[in-house]
């Protein structure tokens, strides 16, 4: 089988590349690079001695897109394409729904055109808005999120499935994962982000390392264990190892037609606290951090339920938290400047 990863050398992608190769898939990565960088395939090479073909383009042109699929006899595609900053989603609407609408549309009519129809795609628990209440099961009511990256989510969810309704040979996951966290244990690859992390533990990481004074804490105040935010942290590992038995399952369901959603989560929330305390207990580090008023959008607490992934795609979360936090670690102390090789601070 050959698969083609779209944003394959960003952070999820890349260790999800990794196990796709641990388990003898032929890969070809399509990626941009508008927010990751060559070194993190580089490096997935060398962990695993397997070659991957990476070419650099973009999901929204057809054309080149075209041309991958006629040089390779792709079987499935794997969709992680996508501009990610929840807050930047609010400054620049237009360009997410450009990037993660447009663009996903154009990947689903390039795949029609060379009659490929697997298709996994990187949803996100964000799908469930403001409306539902954790834990999260995969049969709610998509909600309103509260931000355009959200909602482009909705949008490319709804594009799946009026899709797979014209169109009888559709067979689309959507993966909506939780917040994944952690880098690969041999600390080689792991988040990278560029300018200042919008996410918790690249910042906490960050702070460790020197890179950022302190931690801000977004409110102390909401109706949750210890007043910060809850939110269900799984280890990228394990959310990598959902792809592939993603994978799994269509193989073996070979005739199944139209669109399943799947939860990949721990099914347990973890507060902000828990996590700084987590994070310095597991590295011996201190996190300087301020108490900070909410932040717009963000929901007190959520989490999954991720019996369906257990049950139907025999996968379970099986990194903890401490594993999380100390494989954090070692990719960002080995790495504090990432995959770039100068020490300026971006
Ligand atoms: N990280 C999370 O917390 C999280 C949570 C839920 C869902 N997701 C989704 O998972 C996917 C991967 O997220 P990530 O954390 O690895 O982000 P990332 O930014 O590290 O990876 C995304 C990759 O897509 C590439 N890309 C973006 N637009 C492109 C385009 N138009 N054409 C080609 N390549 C393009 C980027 O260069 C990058 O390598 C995204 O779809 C994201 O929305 C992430």
């Amino acid at each position: 089988m050959k698969i083609l990863v779209t944003g394959g050398a960003g952070y999820i992608g890349s260790h999800t590349v990794l196990s796709l190769l641990n388990k003898n898939f032929d890969v070809v990565v399509y990626d941009n690079l508008c927010n990751s960088s060559e070194e993190s395939l580089t490096r997935v090479k060398q962990l695993t001695g397997k070659t991957v073909e990476f070419i650099e383009g973009d999901i929204r042109d057809k054309e080149k897109l075209s041309s991958v699929f006629t040089a390779h006899k792709i079987t499935s595609v794997i969709h992680f394409a996508a501009l990610k900053a929840v807050g930047e989603s609010s400054q620049i609407p237009l360009s997410y729904y450009q990037n993660n609408v447009h663009g996903s549309i154009c990947l689903l009519e390039v795949m029609e055109k060379f009659g490929v129809q697997d298709f996994i795609f990187s949803s996100s628990a964000t799908v469930y808005g403001e409306q539902n209440t954790a834990p999260y099961v995969e049969t709610m009511t998509l909600g309103r999120p509260s931000s355009p990256y959200g909602t482009s989510k909705v949008m490319v969810e709804n594009v799946m499935a009026d899709f797979a309704l014209a169109n009888n040979k559709f067979r689309g996951v959507s993966l909506r994962y939780f917040n994944p966290i952690g880098a690969h244990e041999s600390g080689q690859i792991g988040e990278d982000p560029k300018g200042i992390p919008n996410n918790l533990l690249p910042f906490v990481a960050q702070v460790a390392v020197g890179k950022r004074d302190k931690l801000n804490i977004f409110g102390d105040d909401y109706p949750t264990k210890d007043g910060s935010c809850e939110r269900d942290y799984l280890h990228v590992m394990d959310l990598a190892e959902g792809h592939v038995a993603a994978l799994n399952w269509l193989h073996k369901h070979d005739t199944f037609a139209g669109v399943e959603a799947f939860n990949l989560g721990t099914g347990q929330g973890i507060s902000v606290f828990q996590i700084v305390n987590a994070f310095e207990q597991a590295t011996g580090q201190t996190i300087p951090f301020d108490v900070a008023p909410r932040r717009a959008g963000d929901l007190a607490a959520f989490w999954a339920n991720a019996e369906k992934a257990n049950t139907e795609l025999d996968w379970q979360a099986k990194r903890n938290l401490d594993d999380m936090m100390v494989d954090t670690w070692r990719w960002q102390s080995g790495n504090p400047n990432g995959y770039r090789k100068d020490d300026g601070i971006s």
